[in-house]
């Protein structure tokens, strides 16, 4: 049977499902807006990749690129809880790195938050390197702070 997943760039046309995938992983004060969504997907230097079976988005990933540098970060990476643990991250983030790399990116940053274990997981798997503890670096609204790992990745 042909396989129909994919990883393609987002367009406007995946606001909505990566808005529902946020709030699907993250708790409504701790998700990124509909507001800022909109701005990493269409405004932001920043590209957006999601990964589909068919026409469905299991997953995405957003990196950002810092105009004048070599480094770029990667804002979030979210898999739809049901279809977690078949090799989408890792999938994406391989799909990331190789556009990184043809832009010319030297370095991939990140932050993570210390209690996020399977992210952190994910990430050391593909070969970043904790390099900071950032305190309190999350901030919400009426939900206090969380501590968080600076990670990094030297592409070659
Ligand atoms: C982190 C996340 C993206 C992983 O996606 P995924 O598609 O389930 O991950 P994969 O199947 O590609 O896993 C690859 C590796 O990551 C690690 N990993 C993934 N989930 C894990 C978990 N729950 N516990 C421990 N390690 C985990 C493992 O090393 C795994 O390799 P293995 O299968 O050989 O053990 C997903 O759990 C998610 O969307 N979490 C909520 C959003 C989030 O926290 N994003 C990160 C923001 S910084």
């Amino acid at each position: 049977m042909q396989d129909s997943n994919c990883i393609r760039t987002a367009t406007p046309n995946d606001l909505a499902r990566i808005i529902e995938l946020e709030n699907l992983c993250f708790p409504k004060l701790h998700a990124y807006t509909r507001r800022q969504i909109r701005y990493l997907l269409c405004k932001a230097n920043s590209t957006v990749l999601v990964e589909t079976t068919g026409t469905f988005v299991r997953g995405f990933i957003i990196i950002l690129y810092r105009r004048g540098t070599t480094v770029a970060g990667i804002e979030t990476i979210n898999v739809d809880p049901v279809h977690r643990k078949k090799r989408i991250g890792l999938r994406l983030l391989s799909a990331a790195e190789q556009y990184m790399k043809k832009k010319g990116i030297c370095k991939i940053r990140l932050e993570v938050a210390i209690t996020n274990h399977a992210a952190i997981r994910l990430y050391e798997h593909v070969g970043f390197e904790k390099t900071m503890l950032l305190k309190a670096y999350y901030h919400f609204n009426h939900d206090g702070s969380r501590d968080a790992y600076r990670m990094v990745k030297e592409l070659r």
